[in-house]
């Protein structure tokens, strides 16, 4: 056992880990396309696993697939069992499992508890009638005194109030997302049973688990007091997680204990403790630790926050899940302002202790697309980390043109297909991070620890060393923009494992010291 555990916490330390391996996040609109509509499907998935299993990943979570009207591309769920038209039909599910469970790899589905879609039959149901059985299946509050909404809350992706009066009944329905995305009353004993029916409908069919949506949110304060003056409308929606979501969980995790299956959730949530609200044995097995995807590229920066998040987390005997990019937010080298420095930062997420998640393209060091305003299609401006990812170096680059969204900026130099053939590629340098991490056990089981200028580490370089037994590695990243000395790694006794600017950055050979500008390097102690 590599972490000194606290057996007094709060007895949520697990023997080991739920899952080990790497998490690949696939966004099915953007994946890979086979009809040639122009938007992603199941089959494309299922042609793509290949790729996956190439990379060495262990797990592929997939955003939704399911029936929906699109109003926010998926996350509105209209029927919870069944596949939209777009992608395809549930045979295709039943097929890309079994094809993913042929390759080693799990498969996770997103499950998204905290709302429906407006015109989800639930809904429909409970919009029609305050008697209905249906109603408190949703969150139903009359107007205020003027007539405006319950609360001051404003919700995501517009600041705009997060509760819609409706006419037919003369009452307000909260949605923390869009007016098409009705939160659900997880203290409904009848909608609680029916969303842990949706996780049971699909382990049935043999999923291995879920990323859970926004999953902070479900337990509410019902007396749903106003915001402090004052709170910024960005995001505050957060902000109103509530302890009684742990015991929603629970219920959650007695379903997926009964199948061996896992959860990771979407704790959008800067406050650690916050986060780790929400794990443990009867909660989520794993929360994404969204810290580094929030950080301006800073090594102090960096520094700080891996540090604390991992005391935080091996403290209770569990593993962060590291995210630097996904669906929601810009791409990580759009977001840090290079190729290069994306690179650096994948040898960062890949040797980090916990799980790393690699968002779609993240392998190819992908930027956003340059979406025209007229081609804008998402109500929270999140389509340039959406561009299609691109396969070949041809024409369209395996896409009908035009593609659901623009490609991404050179596409077909960065498509899967060019950067196969490139050994220096970031492809092959993520495929080489990954066979790292598995063929050393020190880069997955062992201690973490942050390194300072007392371990001769730089300003402007997030150094951190993995111990297990004998064994050391350390990953050093410049993250500054100019070249760094660090002597103290130069003795002779360091390989140098990886370099993040490609095969010809010495691998193999002693680290002499020298750290380009925006590189990264894992060493290993001789
Ligand atoms: C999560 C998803 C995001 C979605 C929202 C509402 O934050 O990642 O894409 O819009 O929940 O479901």
């Amino acid at each position: 056992m590599a972490e000194a555990r606290d057996p007094s916490a709060d007895g949520t330390a697990p023997d080991g880990p739920p899952f080990d391996g790497v998490v690949y996040q696939v966004y099915p609109r953007s994946f890979r396309d086979t009809d040639g509509d122009g938007v992603g499907d199941l089959a494309g998935m299922r042609a793509g696993l290949d790729h996956l299993a190439s990379l060495g990943v262990g797990a592929v979570w997939s955003s939704p697939f399911f029936r929906s009207p699109m109003a926010d591309f998926g996350y509105d769920i209209s029927d919870h069992r069944d596949v939209d038209p777009l992608f395809g039909a549930l045979a295709d599910v039943d097929g890309l499992i079994a094809d993913a469970h042929a390759r080693g790899l799990r498969v996770w589905l997103d499950w998204v508890a905290n709302h429906t879609s407006d015109r989800h039959p639930w809904f429909t149901a409970s919009r029609s009638s305050r008697e209905d059985p249906h109603r408190d299946w949703y969150v139903w509050r009359d107007p205020a005194p003027d007539g405006g909404p319950p609360n001051n809350w404003i919700r995501h992706f517009a600041p705009e109030p997060a509760w819609t009066y409706d006419d037919a009944t003369g009452q307000y329905y909260l949605h923390h997302f869009l007016p098409e995305q009705p939160d659900v009353n997880w203290d409904d004993p009848g909608l609680r049973e029916a969303q842990l029916d949706v996780l049971r409908f699909w382990l049935d069919r043999g999923v291995d688990g879920f990323r859970a949506d926004a999953i902070v949110l479900i337990g509410q304060d019902r007396t749903y007091p106003d915001d402090p003056p004052g709170t910024p409308p960005d995001g505050r929606g957060w902000f109103h997680w509530h302890p009684s979501t742990r015991g929603h969980l629970a219920a959650a995790r007695r379903v997926l204990d009964e199948r061996g299956a896992v959860m990771i959730g979407e704790a959008f949530l800067e406050d650690v403790d916050a986060v780790l609200a929400h794990v443990g044995d009867d909660a989520l097995h794993l929360a994404f630790t969204f810290q580094l995807l929030l950080a301006p590229w800073d090594a102090a920066e960096w520094a700080r926050r891996i540090a604390e998040v991992d005391a935080a987390f091996a403290a209770r005997g569990l593993w962060p899940a590291w995210v630097l990019s996904n669906h929601d937010k810009p791409r990580l080298a759009t977001r840090v302002g290079s190729r290069a420095r994306a690179r650096a930062a994948l040898c960062v997420l890949l040797t980090l202790r916990g799980v790393p998640t690699l968002y779609q393209g993240d392998e190819l060091a992908l930027e956003d697309a340059e979406v025209p305003t007229e081609r804008e299609v998402d109500p929270g401006g999140r389509d340039g980390c959406r561009a299609p990812m691109p396969w070949t170096s041809e024409p369209g680059c395996g896409w009908p043109d035009p593609a659901w969204l623009p490609l991404p900026p050179d596409a077909a130099a960065l498509s899967v297909a060019a950067q196969e053939a490139d050994p220096a590629s970031a492809l092959h340098l993520t495929r080489r991070l990954i066979a790292l991490r598995s063929s050393h056990e020190v880069l997955v089981r062992g201690a973490q620890r942050v390194l300072g200028a007392a371990d001769g580490i730089p300003d402007g370089v997030l150094g951190f060393v993995r111990e297990l037994g004998d064994a050391r590695m350390v990953t050093l990243a410049e993250m500054a923009g100019r070249t760094a000395t660090v002597p103290a790694f130069a003795d002779g006794a360091w390989v140098v494992r990886i370099g993040s600017d490609g095969a010809a950055a010495g691998e193999g050979g002693t680290f002499d010291g020298t750290l380009p500008a925006d590189t990264a390097v894992v060493l290993e102690r001789a």
